[in-house]
């Protein structure tokens, strides 16, 4: 199973590397890597196991912070007290957004990211996601708010953008009135 020591950190330039898109059928690797990550996210999110294995909480992550160069995302989202949803998209493309934008209050997170950051980082309030899923079937995904902004997060990855890249340096609350704080 993956360890929260396994997850590349920003101080590693693949992360700034684009992935390349995935052929199909997905190799056995690559199962394994998205059954990993999945495990992870799932783990992190359960407190007794993220405790015993001392597993930093996680929603998303992209196949680049295993150092793995290829397009595909996995993300458990709790959408109800204690239920996950489980999403796995491969060669993953934001299709549509809408105009509003909105921002984590708290400030958004990134397992790769293990310092303290401040800042809005403005993202769109619903996204519709084009992909595939392990077995080649296309797929589309209509997210909104927290899990908008996880989609936005992981398909940064991919591209080689971390969220830090997006918040305003010289005003860091730049936008706090002008989007939505959620
Ligand atoms: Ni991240």
């Amino acid at each position: 199973m993956l360890l929260t020591k396994d997850i590349i950190d920003e101080k590693d330039k693949i992360l700034r590397k684009k992935s390349k898109e995935v052929t199909f059928p997905l190799t056995e690797e690559d199962k394994k890597n998205i059954h990993d990550m999945v495990e992870y996210l799932t783990n992190s999110q359960i407190d007794e196991i993220a405790a015993k294995y001392s597993l930093r909480p996680g929603m998303g992550m992209s196949a680049v912070q295993i150092g793995v160069l290829k397009r595909y995302i996995t993300i458990v989202h709790e959408s109800s007290e204690g239920h996950f949803d489980t999403y796995i998209v491969i060669n993953p493309k934001i299709v549509s957004e809408s105009k509003e934008k909105i921002y984590v209050e708290d400030g958004e997170g990134c397992l790769s990211i293990n310092r303290e950051t401040i800042g809005i980082v403005p993202r769109c309030a619903r996204v519709t996601v084009e992909g595939f899923d392990i077995d080649g079937n296309p797929i589309t995904i209509r997210a909104r708010e927290e899990l908008a902004i996880v989609f936005q997060h992981e398909i940064d990855h991919l591209n080689g953008i971390l969220f830090v890249d997006r918040i305003d340096p010289k005003n860091p609350f730049k936008y706090k009135d002008t989007y939505r704080a959620i």
